[in-house]
């Protein structure tokens, strides 16, 4: 039985159904009525300032499962008791595409990044959101058995979503090349980083699919920045706000353009837990801090250089022909050990699909 009170005088409705009152705001109340939604797009319609902040309700009653408000006027709003508890306030909607971050250090090793098959992924819902999900919680995941063609790494991830354009085209080939406009088009080591920085927002999810790793050298290597800024936040906490608080700007420039960014390292959410971790030493630009804040500053952004060089964090690996790393670009550090071309080929296709697409494609498979 839920039981239902108007307190006229603070404008709130309280709902019971026995596990505890539901507050709910009779200025909520109104902007969230089901009338007020498009029936079909279910897009709010309704417009917050043809009512007054103050407005009030002339009675609220429980009519079986619906809850009734009957406002000042002539109008009234019925809502569904369950589906209103969902979204009492102060609680967060639930969100499938919500899933907690495991982190990890070099004891996950190699063999513990979560691998599926490529043709699971692309015959088999389930097998794609297993596979979505587990690449969320980690930050990375192996995809094998991919066909040996440059569409092939693109095909799966466009199960996911639209990719992510950026200046290095919708896709990019990591090959050693005459005229390179990026570190990563050489053949020299990579040290850990995040890519593209410097963009308003950077890339999310990153695939690197590997077509041939012949050459000697060439190893990957990853680490988690969510582990790296956990440590951080025990192990030096003033670091750690400086990192979470002052942003430092990032540059990319060539031919074709000049995209700057800031950036925070470390990026926390309303509940102080790490959400990204944005580092590249090589697209930082020349920093621009206030004097008193340089110092203190170059010795938290040290400090975290020299974690991301710490094999405390580090996982490595050597990619094989028909593998695909993916990895969230906003979390997770990639680099490359050094490779000779003399001696082999080696060549990975890649591409980009940010979050908002991810995590997009994990709710529509939880429907
Ligand atoms: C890159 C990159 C890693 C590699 O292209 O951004 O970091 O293994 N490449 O070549
Ligand atoms: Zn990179």
């Amino acid at each position: 039985m839920t039981t239902v009170t108007l307190q006229a005088d603070q404008r709130l409705v309280t709902l019971d159904a026995g596990n505890g009152p539901a507050h709910f705001p009779l200025i909520w109340l109104r902007d969230n009525a089901p009338e007020g939604f498009h029936p079909q797009t279910e897009e709010r319609l309704f417009d917050l300032t043809s009512v007054p902040l103050d407005l009030s309700a002339e009675g609220a009653r429980i009519e079986g499962d619906t809850l009734v408000i009957d406002w000042d006027g002539a109008n009234s709003s019925r809502f569904d008791i369950a589906t209103l508890m969902k979204v009492r306030p102060g609680s967060r909607r639930s969100d499938p595409a919500h899933i907690a971050p495991v982190t990890w250090r070099s004891d996950l090793g190699a063999g513990g990044i979560p691998r599926v098959s490529a043709n699971a992924v692309l015959s088999d819902d389930a097998a794609l959101q297993g596979w979505l999900a587990s690449t969320r919680c980690y930050g990375i995941s192996i995809v094998e058995g991919l066909a040996d063609t440059t569409e092939a790494g693109m095909d799966v991830a466009r199960r996911i979503g639209f990719l992510r354009e950026t200046n290095f085209g919708v896709t990019f080939e990591v090959i050693s090349k005459p005229n390179p406009n990026n570190l990563a088009y050489t053949p020299v080591a990579l040290p850990l980083h995040t890519d593209l920085t410097n963009q308003e927002v950077p890339p999310g999810f990153q695939f690197l699919h590997c077509l041939a790793n012949e050459a000697t050298g060439g190893g990957s290597l990853f680490s988690d920045g969510y582990a790296i800024a956990e440590d951080l936040r025990q192990e030096d906490p003033d670091a750690f706000t400086l990192l979470s608080e002052v942003s430092i700007p990032f540059r990319f420039h060539d031919d074709s353009c000049d995209i700057r960014g800031r950036k925070h390292v470390i990026t926390l959410n309303d509940e102080s837990e790490v959400t990204e971790f944005c580092f590249n030493a090589h697209l930082a630009d020349v920093l621009d801090l206030a004097p008193e804040v340089m110092v203190p500053y170059y010795a938290a952004y040290r400090r975290v250089m020299e974690m991301t060089r710490d094999p405390k964090y580090l996982v490595t690996l050597k990619l094989k022909a028909g593998e695909m790393v993916v990895f969230d670009n906003r979390r997770a550090l990639h680099g490359r050990q050094a490779f000779d071309p003399s001696t082999g080929r080696r060549h990975l296709h890649g591409c980009y699909v940010d979050r908002g697409e991810f995590d997009s494609r994990l709710r529509l498979l939880a429907r």
